[in-house]
């Protein structure tokens, strides 16, 4: 065996099965995030961990976990572990990139639809009984195709949402504050800068990860600056949208619409928020395909045994730690 490793919350059976051909579990299978004492105390004596999104793990944690050597977190984003501090710790960190690039870019594409055509008020008339006859002004939306599309951060998940846009024949513009190899630019998307973007764009989809630089990235300023008709959706991570400032926007009528997976304080949902129509609330379900699911477990999975064995994981995001990682 390679070691014991800690499974913080439940996953597919057969990231489980894989796991125990290579290393002894300890697997926590109830549905609840363990608390940052529990977290603590069951990393003791442990090699790795198979962690989630809803894993706290900063600086105190990492400090507390001696025998930790590597962490694979079951997301793309790692904003919930402290990288710096794993760094300088010696503890390698791993994601699941590229798994659920297509699916969350797909889920992107529901939220703005659904905005757009208010799928979700539509839901709840024709189940209330009170939808009498057809009406011709019944529940207008905003038409999609032709419009433009502004798409904040022109990663993996950006990119695969502006393919996605050509086939509504939209104008596709993107933002992103790092250079996008000119490979991964489609003819006719237009690189702007943020305040063209903000400005110009009928649709706004956000896909940069969680930073100092990105918090709040959309706060009252930007919905200022927003078109009345702009409808905006965040699933990337939630803080990079004020939240208080978009239900401000929202409910004026600054902005038309919005569709949101992910917020500040998940699983709390500003209120301001809840008392809207013009917003459709998801809870951070962008990436829940079972396929893909089930990838990004299996991904998970193999990182924890490549690193174990002292081998480079596949999905390594800080690999400054290789030179002083722990053995
Ligand atoms: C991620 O992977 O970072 C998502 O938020 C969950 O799939």
């Amino acid at each position: 065996m390679l070691g014991k490793v800690l499974v913080t919350k439940p996953v597919f059976p057969e990231a489980i099965d894989f796991l125990r051909t290579q290393v002894s579990i300890d697997a926590n299978v109830e549905d609840r995030v363990l608390s940052r004492d529990e977290l603590i105390a069951r990393l003791q004596g442990k090699q790795g961990a198979v962690t989630q999104l809803t894993d706290i793990i900063d600086r105190e944690v990492l400090e507390s976990i001696p025998d930790i050597r590597i962490l694979c977190n079951i997301a793309v984003g790692f904003n919930n572990v402290d990288i710096e501090n794993a760094t300088r710790l010696g503890i390698l960190v791993t994601n699941t990139p590229g798994v659920l690039t297509e699916t969350t870019a797909d889920f992107a594409w529901t939220l703005l639809m659904a905005a757009a055509r208010r799928v979700v008020e539509g839901d709840s008339f024709a189940r209330s009984g009170k939808w009498k006859a057809w009406g011709l002004q019944m529940l207008l939306g905003h038409d999609v195709f032709g419009k433009t599309m502004g798409i904040v951060g022109f990663g993996r998940i950006g990119q695969a949402v502006a393919r996605r846009a050509m086939g509504f024949n939209m104008s596709i513009q993107y933002f992103d504050s790092q250079p996008v190899p000119p490979g991964a630019v489609p003819k006719g998307v237009k690189a702007v800068s943020l305040e063209t973007l903000l400005s110009t764009s009928d649709f706004i989809s956000v896909h940069v990860p969680l930073l100092e630089e990105t918090k709040h990235l959309l706060n009252d300023r930007a919905f200022d600056s927003m078109k009345a008709n702009c409808i905006v959706v965040n699933t990337s991570r939630g803080p990079v949208v004020d939240e208080k400032a978009l239900a401000r926007a929202l409910k004026s009528g600054k902005i038309a619409a919005a569709g949101l997976d992910v917020f500040e304080r998940e699983p709390e949902i500003e209120p301001a928020l809840l008392d809207l129509n013009n917003v459709v609330l998801a809870p951070h379900i962008a990436s829940a395909s079972r396929e893909t699911r089930l990838k990004m477990c299996m991904m998970a999975a193999e990182n924890l045994v490549a690193g174990l064995k002292g081998e480079e994981p596949p999905n390594l995001v800080n690999p400054e730690v290789l030179g002083h990682r722990r053995r």
